[in-house]
């Protein structure tokens, strides 16, 4: 099949960048999208021009690094990551627009390649359980209601794609970090240091200059895992809880 490619082409952080066209006309339909951005980088190799930069790892659907915008969707026409987007999802001819994740917080270092850095600070802000949990466990050692392991097990599938945030039209990360809240605040293990960790990971995506959540639901509609937007909620609950039974919150009188 053939297709025209306009990529966004950007030399580093502080280059203006623009889209620049090219042609393939040896694409396969079975070729996953990124198989078909090699292809197209083959022939500028041997062109002697420079190649297309872009993100990539597992190409299994589970590391989150093949983060692009395409066609004026992170990740494409289906709700799936881009490595997991094969050729056939498009028409022969056509022409697909591919740019990097448009957030003030995830900066292009070239091309199509962006810096998520900011999820890795809020991770290690209070994304973890610092508690000693011993040794693996037998399955049922610990009763916890299917509900809620459902609940947790969904939660932690977050892959950190940040398909949330390019997608919100405020670049909003509530659903990443809600659901990295939610994993813990869920299960036991997560619980005694429950209070703190929803406090600093929200401390630090304010921080990171993600914007707020207005309920469009965009984040919830293209991730590619499926996280549901209850986790929003999940997290704002955890969160006034939390400031509510603050000794500072009570002084203030609740300012
Ligand atoms: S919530 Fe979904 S879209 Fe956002 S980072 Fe996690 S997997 Fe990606
Ligand atoms: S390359 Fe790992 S999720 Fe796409």
């Amino acid at each position: 099949m053939k297709v025209t490619l306009k990529i966004w082409r950007q030399k580093n952080t502080s280059d203006k960048g623009g889209f620049k066209t090219y042609q393939l006309d040896h694409a396969s339909p079975d070729m996953s999208f990124l198989e078909m951005l090699d292809v197209l980088n083959t022939d500028l190799i041997k062109k002697g021009e420079e190649p297309v930069h872009f993100d990539h790892d597992c190409r299994e659907g589970i590391c989150g690094m093949c983060s692009l915008y395409i066609n004026g969707r992170p990740h494409g026409p289906l709700q799936t990551t881009t490595c997991q987007l094969h050729m056939r999802s498009f028409k022969d001819g056509e022409t697909i627009t591919i740019e990097p994740w448009r957030a003030k917080s995830f900066p292009v270092i070239k091309d199509l390649v962006v810096d998520r850095s900011a999820f890795d600070r809020i991770q290690q802000a209070g994304g973890y359980v610092s508690v000693n949990t011993g040794g693996v466990p037998d399955a049922n050692e610990i009763p916890i209601p299917k509900k809620i392991a459902d609940e947790a097990f969904d939660a932690a599938t977050c892959i950190g794609c940040g398909a949330c945030v390019a997608a919100c039209k405020n670049a909003s990360a509530m659903l990443f970090v809600s659901a990295k809240v939610s994993q813990f605040a869920l299960l036991p293990q997560g619980k005694p240091e429950r209070k703190e960790r929803v406090e600093r990971m929200v401390a630090q995506m304010d921080a990171e200059g993600f914007g707020s959540c207005t309920n469009t639901k965009a984040c919830e509609a293209e991730c590619p895992k499926g996280i549901s937007v209850t986790n929003i909620a999940r997290m704002n609950r955890e969160y006034y809880s939390s400031m509510a039974s603050s000794y500072e919150w009570q002084v203030g009188g609740g300012e």
